[in-house]
């Protein structure tokens, strides 16, 4: 299946076109504006007491290039200097910080340890320094900077790339299977006295995250990692799994104990709000270098788990839940803004981050991308309706490509989203916000991501991540040939594979 690139697209109105013929109901400016127009991306946001000085996010965006003991690298500091110059003026979480060498996703991933808080002072310095570098002496009295906590959980590496060591919650009739988990291996189910122990390290890092100068820590639930998979936890027997309130308990006992120990935080929440099945490519499909278009796994006869989808047809989102626990989150314990994401790139990649070009474990996409962008879209509009006094940040905006900006301030200006994340598009364009911002030619450096997906690709195969394509520091690297030899000998295994 083919889909219109957005790159070919020459106006806004063969964009509309587009988005029309797919059936999609989206507002579309016909020009971006700067500050000085009035740009709806220029007005403050409030959160609690701060004031953060427009309503452009930068998501959290890792690299798998730490030092082994969990320190920033060259590359780390880098591209923190980068998020310090784009303009955004809220930094959601820099990347993900394991607060566990057990919970790093890789073994390159930034991880909490009492000899790591200095480099982590540098880390948000530079970023700081970089702000300040670009936009003026006070520029960081607006700027919301937090650090994303995490613990994998289904997906830890901490020791090797290539080996998984999961701490899960439950058992998964379909992602065991998929990432090799025996049903019967209950060694590697978390314990409630493991939660208690997790939670202290949770107030450990959020501790330092305070001490070295962090505005707020988002305790991160999300992307079918630990936090995430117990929403879903309806068969854990005991006091996390079941109801709501149990399904919660973790997150909720890790928000209170973070805030009692740390009341100067603020405290965010990245959320997956509603769940999909894991996918793979039609094998029917698959063949002559390329994988077939993404299908679900087969979910007839579950109760599926899965949070913000229907139990017994989990490819329909249902918000009830995610509803109730955000509004439980602010009223009850205190967090004071959530980023809102879906399902998983490591089984759904099609849906979190919607891609022209599928990472190397990935399948092609079974839908137009841009769908996969509207979707996450009203999905926060809808939350936005039921919620409309708490800050919500929108995610998977990379993909409109040159139409961003055109988008971002519509429906910002239209209340559907109080401030737009970008992810992938910081890592190639990093400085595009503040170019539209200022009434600037962000077009004109060719720097638009274009969803190549080789960021995540690098990842999967053992290398650091960054925008290979179109950032001259990465294209130049010795880990570009690392990553064609990569992807060439993944296109030689699907040749043979047989139709
Ligand atoms: C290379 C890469 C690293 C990422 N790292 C993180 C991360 O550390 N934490 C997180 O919550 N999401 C992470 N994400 C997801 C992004 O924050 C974002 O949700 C996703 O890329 C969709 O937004 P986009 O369409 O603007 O790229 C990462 C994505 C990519 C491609
Ligand atoms: S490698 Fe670059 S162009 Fe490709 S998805 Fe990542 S940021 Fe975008």
């Amino acid at each position: 299946m083919t889909y219109q690139r957005i790159g070919a697209i020459k106006t806004v109105a063969e964009f509309r076109e587009l988005l029309d013929g797919l059936g999609l109901e989206l507002p579309v400016d016909d020009h971006p504006l700067s500050a000085v127009e009035g740009s709806p991306l220029a007005q403050p946001l409030q959160v609690d007491d701060f004031t953060v000085g427009n309503r452009w996010c930068v998501h959290p965006m890792e690299g798998w290039d730490g030092t082994t003991d969990g320190q920033p690298s060259e590359h780390t500091i880098r591209r923190w200097q980068h998020f310090g110059q784009s303009g955004c003026k809220l930094i959601w979480g820099g990347e993900a910080f394991a607060v566990t060498h057990e919970g790093r996703a890789n073994p390159n991933q930034l991880c909490y340890s009492k000899e790591n808080v200095e480099s982590m002072r540098q880390l948000l310095h530079t970023l700081e320094d970089a702000h300040r570098e670009r936009f003026g002496a006070n520029a960081t009295d607006d700027l919301l900077v937090g650090l994303q906590l995490t613990h994998s959980g289904r997906f830890c590496r901490p020791n090797s790339k290539t080996q998984l060591e999961p701490r899960i919650a439950y058992h998964h009739p379909l992602l065991d299977p998929k990432f090799g988990i025996e049903p019967a291996d209950d060694s590697v189910l978390l314990t409630d006295d493991d939660l208690k122990h997790l939670t202290d390290a949770y107030v450990d890092s959020a501790r330092m995250a305070r001490d070295v100068g962090f505005r707020f820590v988002d305790v991160k639930a999300c992307h079918g990692y630990l936090m995430h998979e117990f929403l879903s936890a309806f068969d854990r027997p005991g006091p996390y799994g079941g109801d709501i309130l149990g399904r919660t308990r973790f997150l909720r006992e890790t928000i209170d104990a973070v805030r009692s120990e740390c009341p100067e935080l603020m405290i965010g929440v990245r959320l997956s709000v509603f769940d999909r099945p894991p996918y793979h490519p039609d094998p029917a499909l698959t063949g002559g270098g390329k994988f077939g278009p993404g299908i679900p796994g087969e979910t007839t006869g579950l109760d599926y788990p899965g949070f913000g989808c229907l139990r017994n047809n989990p490819l329909i989102i249902d918000l009830t839940e995610p509803i109730r626990v955000i509004r439980m989150l602010a009223d009850e314990h205190g967090v004071s803004l959530f980023n809102i994401s879906c399902g998983s790139p490591y089984y759904n990649p099609h849906i979190q981050r919607p891609a022209f070009y599928p990472p190397s474990d990935g399948y092609q996409p079974p839908e137009d991308p841009l769908i996969g962008c509207v979707r996450q879209i009203n999905t926060v509009n809808d939350l936005k309706q039921a919620l409309p006094d708490i800050p919500l940040v929108g995610t998977a905006y990379s993909y409109f490509q040159e139409y961003l900006p055109h988008v971002a301030q519509a429906v910002v200006r239209a209340g559907w989203v109080d401030s737009v994340g970008i992810g992938r598009l910081v890592l190639s364009d990093w400085e595009l916000p503040a170019k539209v911002l200022a009434g600037d030619d962000y077009r004109a450096a060719k720097k638009i991501c274009r969803t190549f997906s080789d960021c995540t690709t690098a990842p999967r195969n053992g290398i650091i991540s960054g925008c290979f394509p179109l950032d001259e520091y990465y294209k130049d690297s010795p880990e570009a040939e690392q990553l064609k030899q990569a992807k060439a000998s993944l296109r030689e295994k699907l040749s043979t594979d047989v139709r």
